[in-house]
């Protein structure tokens, strides 16, 4: 048999042994996707498309109605500007990032992660050859470290990833941070890769803030989202990408070859999703609230500590205290108390850890937590 391409190998899995469909009964706390049915409007017009034989190829960057409406929409929320040619729709956030790598990266560059880090983007970069160097951020608020950051950085470096807010930290950077990291990377002379998927989940008082908005971001800077967290549309693949124009023909490229575009008929769908702000504020509204409770409920958990999540749909709890590993936890927690979590080990700098997801119901997290406790409470006393 002939062989398979070298780099497979170093591809990592990301959470995927620990995301498998667990036994009934069993409290999910691991998949990061809302828990709610795409909203009606959003679906009705995709089924219309469909009725009105909308399904033939298109143009490769995507709808020019939509591509508007995106550019619109971003400047409109985060004074993000950006022409409307320089946006490519994709199929998903995650292709998306990949062409940003795929466009502008060469074999052996590195990219600077902020750790842990949500594991697809060092299975992306294993598949192109190039290095991720995870940099550890602070321990206590899991906000960068400038100072960590300045000594990760070398001549390699052509990257720094952005993900605010953050899985599966669940940290929003403030706009200083955020300029700092602007200025790092112009003093560096790096491209900036800003995953905002989260960007219209940020939690009391914390905002999502564009790398754009500063000296020198723009003209570095791509803008990756997409639609599957604040619209529920996880299944529908659809994101998009823009940035400047030079590296934006690079990206659009890069889909003409892949994908050619995003699913015709989906399009005109992800333009209504725009418009409809009451069913997106709704869900919206549900996760603040799921994270303010979830929050005091984990507070009163003896063995392990938490931290105030800023943002997205996720809160990590420190684990050290139980004396177990994160992978022995996350099992232990399955088997013992029926209850899925994420282990941090997965991902580097993240051992002491576990990532719970809130993306489901009050219901769910009140007896994910009841059984939780009822299990470390159990175990102290032996
Ligand atoms: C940080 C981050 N970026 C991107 C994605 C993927 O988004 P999409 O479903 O649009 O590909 C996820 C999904 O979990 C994510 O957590």
């Amino acid at each position: 048999m002939p062989d398979l391409n070298d780099n497979i190998d170093q591809v990592g899995r990301g959470f995927a042994d620990f995301l498998a469909p667990p036994p009934e009964g069993v409290i999910r706390f691991t998949v990061g996707q809302p828990d709610f049915v795409t909203p009606e409007k959003i679906r009705r017009r995709a089924i219309q498309e469909i009725e009105d034989g909308n399904t033939f190829y298109t143009r490769s960057a995507g709808d020019p109605s939509l591509c508007k409406a995106l550019t619109s929409w971003l400047e409109e929320k985060f004074k993000i500007n950006v022409d409307w040619e320089d946006v490519v729709i994709t199929p998903g956030c995650k292709q998306a990032l990949f062409y940003a790598f795929l466009g502008l990266g060469n074999p052996d560059d590195e990219v600077l992660l902020l750790a842990p880090a949500w594991p697809s983007y060092a299975s992306m970069i294993a598949h192109l050859s190039m290095k991720p160097i995870h940099v550890p951020v602070r321990k206590e608020d899991f906000h960068p470290d400038m100072d960590a950051l300045e000594d990760a950085v070398s001549k390699n470096t052509k990257f720094i990833v952005i993900n605010s807010p953050n899985n599966p930290t669940g940290a929003v950077y403030t706009a200083d941070e955020i300029a700092a990291l602007v200025d790092f990377a112009n003093r560096h002379d790096l491209w900036i890769i800003d995953d905002m998927i989260y960007a219209t989940m940020a939690w009391g008082g914390s905002s999502y803030t564009s790398p754009t908005i500063f000296s020198g971001g723009a003209e570095r800077t791509l803008t990756i989202g997409g639609w599957s967290k604040a619209w529920a549309m996880t299944g529908w693949r659809i994101g998009f990408i823009s940035g400047p124009s030079k590296a934006m023909k690079a990206i659009h490229l890069c889909q003409s070859s892949i994908a050619s575009h995003a699913p015709t008929f989906l399009m005109p769908a992800a333009e209504t999703a725009l418009e409809d702000e009451e069913s997106r504020l709704e869900m919206q509204n549900s996760f603040a609230k799921r994270r303010d409770f979830i929050q005091q409920e984990l507070q009163t958990i003896p063995g392990i500590t938490t931290w105030k999540p800023e943002g997205a749909f996720y809160i990590m709890i420190d684990i050290s205290g139980t004396g177990m590993d994160s992978v022995t936890f996350a099992n232990r927690a399955l088997a013992e108390a029926q209850v899925q979590l994420i282990p941090c080990s997965l991902m580097p700098h993240g051992e002491g850890m576990c990532r719970i997801s809130y993306a489901t119901n009050i219901g769910n997290i009140k007896e994910g937590c009841l059984r939780l406790r009822t299990w470390l409470t159990s175990l102290q006393k032996v």
